[in-house]
């Protein structure tokens, strides 16, 4: 079976889903292949930190309802280390820029109810296995729905389908040049039904490693822990992650971290990695097929949202002119934000994370940042501004 679309997208994750609503606005026709069922695509945690920008492109795309109402605004972080603690102000140091704890899955929700609801095509358990013919006219996306063999033949592909995902292989090897770090180090990430004990995130350094006190709601909390790669989330115990929790997040004066039941428990590696170009002829990649960050900085979902947002502009670019110029930039104009990303969340990741193989003086070089930080009103501006999202074009 064959069938024809004017852009064809694989991944059903925020990247592809925002993508879909902001051509639907534009009235470009697309078709959304999700190689999952909707239900795990609807519960897949990840960072849940928002930037403006990201804020107002899912308003603009009538996803910004629940958000309006559910999402909670905040206007700094809290950083801990020697048992001291420092707020960076947000509007204070970036002009008025804040940022919204509302959780991806929440985001992903809102956008597949729109989708379906205005009838556009979202198919869920659609493996595509070969993305074909990036450099003619007619790229192809062979993929298996429902037991049978499907071909989509498109004007563009879009490769939203995450860093597993079969997109970036339709690249000539030779044409791409991959840059990768991997951490000696993952996270533990639990929820916990507990309201959280901070209003806003904390970000620890401790010499037992570091640790995050986020939320999903106020009466849900979600924390981290750094943990050595390859740990077993088995062999962590609600009693012993509270315990480890506390300890690393202990500050003098009188705070207290809450305990409750721990509802879900998973661990997560760290990386950095990002490929160039973002695009070859009529395949394009967007979102952690392209580039992911470490979560420490909280960009991976305001990356994806920043790419399509150029994509889709480049796209009604040249439906309306004819011109492919936007979409000639494309790959050009989102590495200039990705780049700058990669570097906050490495910064953001070294600064805080104990290495194992970390000397003495690595450590004193960490809290030497973190003292600047809190001393200098401009040390804390170049984290709040990378924080709260940066105007790249
Ligand atoms: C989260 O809420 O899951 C979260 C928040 C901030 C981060 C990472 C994860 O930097």
């Amino acid at each position: 079976m064959q069938h024809h679309t004017t852009v064809g997208i694989i991944g059903g994750g925020p990247a592809g889903l925002l993508l879909a609503r902001l051509l639907h606005n534009h009235g470009i026709d697309c078709v959304v292949l999700e190689s999952r069922e909707r239900d795990y695509v609807e519960q897949r945690q990840r960072a849940g930190i928002l930037e403006q920008g990201t804020v107002d492109v899912l308003r603009s795309c009538g996803a910004g309802e629940r958000l309006d109402r559910e999402g909670l605004v905040h206007d700094g972080i809290e950083l801990r280390w020697n048992r001291r603690s420092h707020r960076v102000d947000f509007p204070a140091l970036t002009g008025g820029r804040r940022v919204w704890v509302y959780a991806q899955t929440e985001v992903v929700k809102d956008l597949i109810a729109l989708q379906l609801a205005e009838g556009a095509p979202l198919l869920f358990g659609a493996h595509v296995h070969a993305v074909e013919g990036a450099d003619t006219d007619r790229p192809v996306v062979r993929y298996r729905h429902e037991g049978r063999e499907k071909t989509l033949s498109c004007d563009y592909v879009i490769g939203c389908d995450g860093f597993h995902g079969v997109t970036r292989s339709a690249f000539p090897e030779q044409a791409r040049r991959t840059y990768e770090r991997v951490y000696p180090f993952s996270w533990l990430g639990i929820l916990a039904d507990v309201a959280p004990s901070c209003e806003e995130l904390i970000y620890a350094h401790s010499p037992r490693g570091f640790a995050l006190h986020s939320m999903r709601s106020p009466e849900v909390s979600r924390l981290y822990l750094q943990v050595p790669n390859g740990t077993d989330p088995a062999d962590w115990s609600d009693e012993r992650i509270w315990d480890e929790l506390e300890a690393r997040f202990a500050v003098d004066g009188d705070w207290k971290l809450e305990r409750g039941p721990v509802t879900s428990k998973a661990v997560l590696p760290m990386r950095s990695f990002v490929t160039e170009p973002m695009r070859w002829g009529r395949v394009l990649l967007a979102g952690d097929a392209a580039h992911i960050v470490p979560p420490t900085g909280a960009k991976g979902l305001n990356l994806a949202a920043a790419d399509v947002i150029v994509l889709a502009r480049a796209l009604a670019h040249l439906e309306e002119t004819g011109s492919t110029a936007l979409l000639d930039a494309y790959s050009d104009t989102c590495l200039r934000r990705v780049w700058r990303a990669e570097h906050f969340s490495w910064f953001m990741t070294t600064t805080l994370h104990t290495d194992p193989a970390q000397s003495d003086f690595d450590t004193r070089l960490q809290i030497s940042q973190l003292d600047r930080i809190a001393a200098s009103p401009h040390a804390a501006a170049e984290l709040a501004e990378n924080y709260a999202g940066l105007e790249i074009g």
